[in-house]
């Protein structure tokens, strides 16, 4: 079977948490490496989150720190929804022997891009700082990127404020600079992220897996359910997992193309993607906007995946 190469970049943080388990159980993913932008904690504590997470399931999968900041706006850390770590709640060991390799994120993607035979999808589950970068630093890697799948956005509404979702948010300019590069891209906002909201009896069933990852995954969901809970969320929305299923199990989502542009400069709107679902515009449809999910097959998926994931015993040196 030939697998699909993927670059993660990510910002864990509890639904990144989950989104990388099932990226980890999934068998068509060559994960080329994970690299970490700091968004819901500090980047010390998100690449300590990814090396913890990797470790307890014992794979050796390459993390690289990427920005400690966005490349304007102020940085702002949700510690409301992710707690000081940005995964507390969780019994992942505090301390582990992983370290984030010695060249950072944008380098590895440029090297990585640069030497690959296939063209590669980055999945971008937190600020887009990274890829951002990316593109300013090497813009002939542009071609090699065969799609980006971004959690982020929404054609309507917002988390961070009434028109934005945090991702983009965070980072606008940065996120301006991947929606206006002519890169295919795929946006699964907050549009379909909460379509695709756990409900109680789905958290019940993960736990009765009954291994290693449902065990995690029902701590992570039963703190950052709460924290979100106690923002009226009906339903635990884990919005990075939606990006994974999108590129694993496409059949499950609705999109359509649309032109997307990012608003950078409005008093109230600052980092709304702008989803022109009207075509008034008659500009270029730059984005797949997925809309709608068959939401009880997306648990079933996860259910799947997280059933699916195992510890990789790694042979005593
Ligand atoms: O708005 C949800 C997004 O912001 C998710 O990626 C979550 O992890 C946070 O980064
Ligand atoms: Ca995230």
């Amino acid at each position: 079977m030939n697998r699909i190469p993927v670059i993660i970049d990510t910002d864990p943080g509890h639904d990144d948490a989950i989104a990388l388990m099932m990226a980890l159980a999934s068998k068509e993913l060559d994960i080329r490496g994970i690299t970490i932008v700091a968004g819901n904690n500090t980047i010390e504590n998100n690449t300590n989150n990814a090396l913890r997470l990797l470790e307890h399931f014992g794979r050796d999968i390459k993390v690289y720190r990427g920005a400690g900041r966005p490349l304007v706006q102020i940085q702002e850390l949700p510690e409301d929804i992710h707690g000081k770590s940005g995964m507390d709640g969780t019994s992942l060991p505090d301390l582990c022997q992983g370290k984030p390799e010695a060249i950072n994120a944008v380098q590895f993607m440029e090297n990585e891009l640069k030497a690959t035979t296939e063209r590669i999808k980055i999945i971008a589950i937190g600020p887009l700082t990274n890829i951002a970068t990316l593109l300013a630093a090497a813009p002939e890697v542009r071609d090699r990127i065969d799609e980006i799948v971004i959690m982020g956005g929404a054609a309507l509404g917002g988390n961070k404020t009434p028109t934005s979702e945090f991702n983009i948010w965070q980072d606008p300019e940065a996120a301006h600079i991947v929606f206006s590069s002519g890169i295919p891209l795929t946006m699964c906002g907050l549009d379909v992220t909460y379509k695709s909201s756990l409900t109680e009896a789905d958290v019940a069933r993960i736990k009765a897996i009954g291994n290693k990852a449902s065990t995690l995954t029902g701590e992570i969901l039963d703190f950052y359910g709460h924290a979100i809970a106690l923002r009226g969320n009906q339903g635990i929305a884990v919005h990075d997992a939606v990006a994974v299923a999108k590129i694993l199990r496409p059949e499950l989502f609705t999109s359509a193309l649309y032109n997307v542009v990012i608003d950078l400069d409005g008093r109230y709107t600052r980092g709304c993607t702008v989803t022109d679902l009207d075509d008034v515009t008659k500009a270029h449809k730059n984005v797949e906007v997925v809309l709608d999910v068959d939401r009880s097959a997306f648990v079933d998926y996860m259910v799947e995946a997280l059933t699916a994931l195992t510890e990789e015993v790694k042979p005593h040196a």
